[in-house]
């Protein structure tokens, strides 16, 4: 028996490569690979990118630079780039970084097995397309069937049709499609078998899940009950979402489903009317407050997170003001927030461009903000009893940490926990980054 070859896999960016991630690494153990956390020891390195950004995008040929040497001293070692830049970059990248072996856009990945092959045999593998063939159906199932942490992702939906004029994904993921309800099922109830008790749904925009179910499509509400009637499996989230694809059924299900978490993350991107309508956002503030206000209906404890763009093309301080007044309309439980960045060939790139510093200076305020109003409803827990599931040790000894239905990081001191226990806890304190507290 030959001894298994190496495989490091360099993940940036969404929640999305993060599951895309793990099904390569499934797909290359038929190679006889097997994962290692060290891209010294590595026969293959695998970097799985972002392109949303250009930092982020920058940061794969920083990191290519730093396998230079490596790929002198083992001339076996095989480097790949998988993920966003590589559908948006994959010929530049071969062009400019020799050193490249294998390139793979996230459509075919499926493929990864037969690249592979042709890369250790020495020659140049590439493929970005956007095949006909079911990536899903072609992977099977979730590989070895070892038990694994209590929290999972669950791709359910790829791709956007939404194209935000600020935006790559259009491009890089391509248009929405969804998986079949069958084929989300059975591997809910393949991660539920090896001890998943909390899956969250993935998706680019993944409320217009329309997959092919029983009777037709269905949409992500009728697909979530559906899963919540999965025993052993006791929380359901999902991300990310755009507001204009909030059906009834769906905001009624923050009501209804017990096993639906009360936390949604719906970004507005800015509050000025104006900027959201160059960003081709297709909804207004008051569209998205509206709507706000019927989920909080559905669910009265609904936390929100969002994300925002400062700094978007022909941005006004009374724009950017707009932002920070519909931030305190809202009140988020968390956000992320970034300064816009060009991308070539969306239409924003060409549009007249907010000076850097103006950028910056608008970002630390709205920051502040957020940082302000997520720091109030963690403080908030104290003394309330919330539910957590641990995932793993914490720092100290005979420590725990795991989330509560927030997202909320929670240390409890306690040997009677367990991975993958859910427990009810009452919170005594309130850190800088997460609660503690004792089991109740
Ligand atoms: N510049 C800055 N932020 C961006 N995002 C998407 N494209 C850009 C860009 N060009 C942000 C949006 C999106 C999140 C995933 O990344 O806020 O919701
Ligand atoms: Fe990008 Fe999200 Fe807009 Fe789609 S909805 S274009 S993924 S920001």
């Amino acid at each position: 028996m030959t001894a298994p070859k190496k495989l490091y896999v360099k993940t940036y960016g969404c929640q999305m490569n993060v599951y895309d991630s793990e099904r390569m690494t499934e797909a290359l153990a038929g190679q006889g690979y097997v994962a290692t956390d060290s891209a010294d020891d590595a026969d293959m390195i695998l970097l799985n990118t972002c392109h949303i950004r250009e930092k982020a995008a920058e940061k794969v040929y920083s990191e290519l630079g730093r396998y230079k040497d490596l790929k002198a001293e083992k001339p076996d070692l095989r480097i790949g780039v998988a993920g966003c830049v590589a559908q948006a970059e994959g010929e530049e990248i071969m062009r400019r970084q020799p050193m490249v072996d294998l390139v793979v856009g996230p459509q075919s990945y499926h493929r990864l097995p037969e690249l592979e092959a042709r890369a250790r045999s020495g020659s140049k593998a590439l493929d970005t397309d956007f095949p006909e063939d079911d990536k899903f159906a072609a992977l099977k199932g979730r590989g070895p069937k070892a038990r694994r942490g209590p929290t999972a992702f669950l791709t359910v939906q790829e791709g956007c049709d939404k194209f935000c004029a600020f935006c790559v994904v259009p491009y890089t993921r391509g248009a929405e499609v969804s998986r079949p309800v069958a084929q989300v099922l059975d591997e809910a109830q393949e991660l539920v078998a090896r001890g998943v008790r909390e899956i969250t749904l993935l998706g680019q925009n993944v409320n217009a899940y329309h997959g092919a179910g029983p009777g037709g499509e269905w949409t992500l509400a009728q697909l979530i009950r559906e899963l919540a009637t999965i025993d052993g499996l006791a929380r359901i989230r999902f991300t990310t979402s755009h507001p204009n694809d909030m059906d009834d059924d769906l905001i009624a299900a923050h009501g209804d489903c017990d096993k639906l978490m009360p936390y949604l993350h719906l970004p507005v991107q800015a509050g000025s009317d104006r900027i959201l309508k160059r960003m081709n956002r297709k909804h207004t503030a008051e569209s998205y407050l509206r709507l706000i206000e019927r989920l909080r209906a559905a669910r009265p404890d609904l936390h929100l997170s969002g994300d925002f763009i400062v700094g978007f093309p022909e941005e006004t301080e009374a724009d950017f003001q707009a932002t920070l007044d519909l931030v305190e309309a809202v009140g988020y439980g968390s956000a992320f927030s970034f300064k816009y960045s060009t991308r070539p060939g969306t239409p924003a790139a060409e549009r007249a461009q907010v000076p850097e510093d103006v950028k910056t200076e608008r970002l630390q305020r709205l920051q502040a903000l957020l940082t302000r109003q997520q720091r109030a409803l963690q403080d908030a827990m104290v003394g309330r009893e919330v539910d957590v599931l641990f995932e793993k040790p914490g720092r100290m000894p005979g420590q725990m940490v795991g989330k509560s239905d927030y997202l909320h990081a929670v240390h409890v001191t306690d040997t009677a926990i367990a991975p993958g226990d859910l427990r009810r806890v009452r919170i005594t304190e309130s850190g800088p980054n997460s609660l503690g507290g004792t089991l109740a």
